[in-house]
């Protein structure tokens, strides 16, 4: 796949909540594409390890403001997996945990962890023929102007069966109950906060997952993706 030098970096933004399949739909588009893939929770939950790790509270916002400084974020690719690397450690597996996960929506609710991560965010993809980008704001905030906007939903039940594969994959024990609570409080929480709330962008296309296959979501998504590509290099509004 080949996009033309002007059109570069054509950036492909997965929003959505939860388990909606951002994660696996974005793999697998930027695998198909040869795009670079961006998981920007996962530079949230980086911060909130970090902040963790100081003994810092989520709620404390000027402090939490004041350890940007000493933050450094990476995310690199080895053995075809994505890891995040904090102040030059991986710290992939510490991020995921359910605990991480409420501590980053707490996290990213503050404006000035916001504009940190959406810098780093856009820089990321600045040298890339394209990217996809996965998060709660990218076709929102960070690239307004991209060509390419997916919203990804699913109902509340399915997403927390899929959490809860995910985690138990990742040899960590979940409890579906106390999943689908968290879920919902997350959804809550991310939509609800004052600073680039999930929302969906005005010209994303919504697409449901809850039946749908991990396969055939894949390759319905990527039509609708090779279209939008077709489109933007042929220069007609899309
Ligand atoms: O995608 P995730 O579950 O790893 O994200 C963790 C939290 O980070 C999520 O609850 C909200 C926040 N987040 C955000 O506010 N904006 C993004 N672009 C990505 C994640």
């Amino acid at each position: 796949m080949e996009i033309a030098p002007k059109h570069r970096p054509f950036i492909i933004a997965i929003d959505g909540p939860a388990g909606s399949g951002k994660t696996t739909t974005a793999k697998a588009l930027a695998k198909e594409l040869g795009f670079i893939y961006v998981d920007t929770g996962a530079m949230y939950r980086a911060v909130a390890l970090f902040a963790q790790r100081r003994g810092v509270s989520m709620a404390d916002r000027d402090a939490i403001c004041t350890l940007l400084d000493d933050v450094d974020i990476r995310l690199e690719r080895t053995d075809g997996s994505q890891h995040t690397m904090l102040n030059g450690e991986d710290v992939e597996q510490h991020i995921r945990t359910q605990e991480m996960s409420k501590a980053a929506s707490d996290i990213s609710a503050i404006p000035c962890v916001r504009e940190a991560m959406v810098d780093l965010q856009r820089h990321a993809a600045k040298d890339a023929m394209g990217a996809v980008l996965e998060g709660r704001d990218i076709g929102t905030v960070v690239f307004p102007d991209s060509p390419c906007k997916i919203y990804l939903v699913a109902d509340t039940p399915t997403r927390a069966e899929r959490r809860k594969k995910q985690l138990e994959e990742k040899g960590i024990a979940a409890d579906l109950e106390t999943i689908r609570r968290e879920i919902e409080e997350r959804d809550r929480n991310d939509a609800a906060r004052e600073h680039s709330p999930l929302r969906k962008a005005d010209d994303a296309i919504e697409v449901e997952t809850t039946n749908t296959s991990i396969d055939e979501q894949v390759s319905m998504i990527l039509s609708l993706v090779w279209k939008r590509i077709d489109q933007f290099q042929k220069g007609q509004s899309i």
